[in-house]
């Protein structure tokens, strides 16, 4: 009798969500893996969106409104900043209402100072006088206030930092390599500063966090992370923090692919070198392009192509089986994989297509992600959860 019930109990049940429409979504496939999170805009928490697919995360990052010209409001005039948190904090108590973790991006970054029309950010300038770079120290300083006012702002609201994004140089021709002349990017900050700022930035982080209290993990995040050659310079990067004690958690893979650029081979042996550093490895950027940039199909305007077209059948087809390789290899290494992330939710809306505050990139829209224009399910969704 009792086994009767229980199993007239589990056919109402599996009636029910058939009914409700309940299927799995992104964060319950992986559950047993690691979390799965997106970029969110503030537009896009304001307008809610995605509101059709933001249940399929539990991990979020702010696409830009954490950064360092979101957080400072600074004066051209008066010379003095302040620091302005309202959108970043309004997307962060969406995060939570969502339950979704938070990763923090990016304290410090060559980009994204507030100074996209080129043009040198106060931050290394001479308060007095600028034309010229202010002094290391100086510009040590203000990096330090900025890192101890950021962090101390979202406490333990996120569990994550990435500390410095991208300082990596990204040509990775072999004979600059061998001479070790371009291990780390020729940013204003390493201009001003050497490699010095990067571990500074990790040692007052750290210390920071041990002043506060705080539980928050410490990242390393950069493109292209899977080039061997990125691979040997960030290692080498890794290692002088670790040989100095300075604390560093965990290496973000950007991972901006494209369906012409994926090598699996490189992904996989980046996820292991990394972790045999003894650290974490997060995928924290995850897309694919619809085009092979560089290739012919950029070229020209007659190769771009539309929503539902062939073409567009044919390569997001190509992009699924990517998808499928890297949810396969992500899962292949769980133990060594924290989270994955992808720089978007959904094709309405993405970087690649409105590159660089509105202006298209290339003149075409592409179609990067796992949800299509109108937030339903891609083959690449079917591809990357088919386990
Ligand atoms: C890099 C940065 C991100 C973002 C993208 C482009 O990957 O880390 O914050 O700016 O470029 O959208």
């Amino acid at each position: 009798m009792k086994k009767l019930l229980v199993s007239v109990g589990l056919l109402t049940c599996c009636l029910l969500s058939a009914c409700s429409g309940a299927k799995d979504t992104l964060k319950d496939k992986y559950k047993d893996y690691f979390p799965i999170g997106a970029t969110l805009s503030y537009t896009g928490v304001k307008n809610d969106t995605f509101k059709n697919v933001i249940g399929e995360f539990n991990s979020m990052t702010c696409e830009n409104e954490m950064k360092w010209g979101s957080v400072h409001s600074y004066d051209t005039v008066t010379k003095k900043h302040t620091y302005a948190y309202q959108q970043a904090d309004e997307m962060v108590e969406y995060a939570q209402d969502h339950d979704m973790r938070i990763r923090g991006h990016a304290l410090v970054w060559h980009q994204g100072l507030g100074n996209e029309d080129g043009t040198t950010s106060w931050v290394f300038l001479d308060e007095n006088d600028e034309t010229q770079y202010a002094t290391k120290e100086v510009i040590l300083q203000r990096m330090r206030d900025h890192i101890y006012e950021v962090m101390k702002h979202f406490g333990d609201d996120v569990y994550c930092w990435d500390v410095c994004n991208e300082v990596i140089d990204d040509n990775n021709a072999i004979e600059m390599y061998e001479d070790k002349s371009n291990v780390y990017r020729a940013s204003d900050w390493y201009v001003t500063c050497g490699d010095e700022y990067i571990m500074e930035a990790f040692r007052y982080a750290g210390q920071v966090r041990d002043e506060l209290g705080l539980n928050v993990k410490l990242f390393y995040n950069d493109y292209e992370m899977d080039n061997p050659i990125k691979v040997a310079k960030t290692v080498e990067m890794i290692k002088k923090l670790q040989e100095n004690n300075i604390p560093i958690d965990g290496i973000g893979m950007q991972s901006h692919y494209d369906i012409g650029n994926f090598n699996m081979d490189n992904f996989e042996n980046a996820i292991i070198t990394y972790s045999n550093l003894g650290i974490e490895v997060q995928i924290t950027e995850l897309d694919v392009s619809v085009y092979a940039n560089g290739s012919a199909i950029d070229s020209s305007p007659s190769s771009w192509f539309d929503y539902g077209s062939d073409e567009y059948y044919y390569y997001t087809n190509i992009q699924a089986a990517i998808y499928g390789r890297i949810g396969e290899i992500a899962r292949k290494h769980k133990d060594k994989i924290t989270g994955v992330t992808f720089w978007g939710l959904g094709d309405e809306e993405s970087w690649l297509s409105k590159y660089s505050a509105g202006d298209y990139r290339y003149g075409r829209t592409d179609f990067p992600y796992l949800f299509d224009i109108f937030q339903e399910r891609k083959t690449s969704y079917e591809r990357f959860t088919d386990f």
